[in-house]
């Protein structure tokens, strides 16, 4: 994304039929959003929003497969413009913001749609902007003038807060903890339970370790862990 997105996507608004979806990775995140799906669809009122044809993934472990199947969903082949003919909408359920943009980019210039997904049990604040290809998890909580960027991910129990943009395929883990007047350059992944102190910017690429405490601005891409945050190495994370 370059500077703060003018999308303003939602889920859309439930409709006779179904629109037909899959999940591209069946690793752990993937299935999280198969979870996610399957709320929407149940807390809607006029029916199913999503219906879910399942997962793509060039390599499946055979364990994860089975965890698909145990899902009741099926791993239908590679990540390819001509696995599903249909087009349908998609979702990259990667935790990785390199890999979800490599792929996210590949399926939108063969014409796949990205479609933004709401945990029911997430909450949105007043005037926020959700890019398209984003996924809130239950318990993700962002305040006021939040701008969501495309394919960021937001996992369970992350907060974000007032006047804050994260821009495309950030990744806030579980619990993460993102500050009010903040900006995260793209492909920032923020591990579970860090902090980012309010006001800070980070570079695009960075990457927050597990528990760590940022309170200075990174203006180039590292990897940052303990309390005060500090580098590990320089250069991109994840
Ligand atoms: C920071 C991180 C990206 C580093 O990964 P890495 O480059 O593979 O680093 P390594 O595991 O090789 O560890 C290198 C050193 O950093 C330390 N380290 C790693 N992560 C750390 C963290 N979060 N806080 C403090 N120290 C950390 C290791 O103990 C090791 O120290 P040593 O050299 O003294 O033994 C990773 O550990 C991390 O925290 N990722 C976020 C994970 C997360 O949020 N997962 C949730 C998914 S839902």
């Amino acid at each position: 994304m370059s500077g703060a997105p003018e999308r303003s996507e939602e889920t859309p608004a439930p409709t006779t039929a179904a629109l037909d979806i899959v999940i591209v990775g069946c690793g752990g995140f993937g299935r999280e959003v198969a979870d996610v799906i399957a709320a929407i669809n149940a807390r809607s009122s006029t029916g199913p929003v999503w219906n879910l044809l399942g997962y793509l993934d060039d390599a499946p472990t055979e364990l994860n497969a089975d965890r698909a199947r145990r899902q009741g969903h099926q791993v239908l082949g590679p990540v390819s413009a001509d696995t599903m003919a249909g087009r349908p909408h998609f979702v990259v359920g990667i935790n990785s913001g390199s890999v979800r943009r490599v792929l996210a980019e590949r399926l939108e210039a063969s014409g796949w749609r990205p479609a933004t997904l709401i945990d029911p049990d997430a909450r949105i604040g007043s005037d926020c902007r959700i890019g398209e290809g984003t996924v809130l998890c239950p318990g993700a909580k962002i305040t006021t003038n939040v701008t969501l960027g495309r394919h960021v991910q937001l996992n369970p129990n992350c907060t974000v807060g007032h006047d804050t943009v994260l821009n495309d395929y950030v990744s806030i883990n579980p619990l993460a903890a993102v500050s009010g007047e903040i900006v995260l350059g793209e492909q920032v992944t923020v591990g579970s339970s860090a902090f980012i102190h309010q006001g800070l910017t980070v570079a695009a690429g960075t990457t927050v370790g597990a528990s760590a405490c940022v309170l200075r601005n990174q203006p180039e891409a590292a990897v940052l862990v303990g309390v005060p945050a500090s580098e590990l190495h320089s250069g991109e994370g994840c």
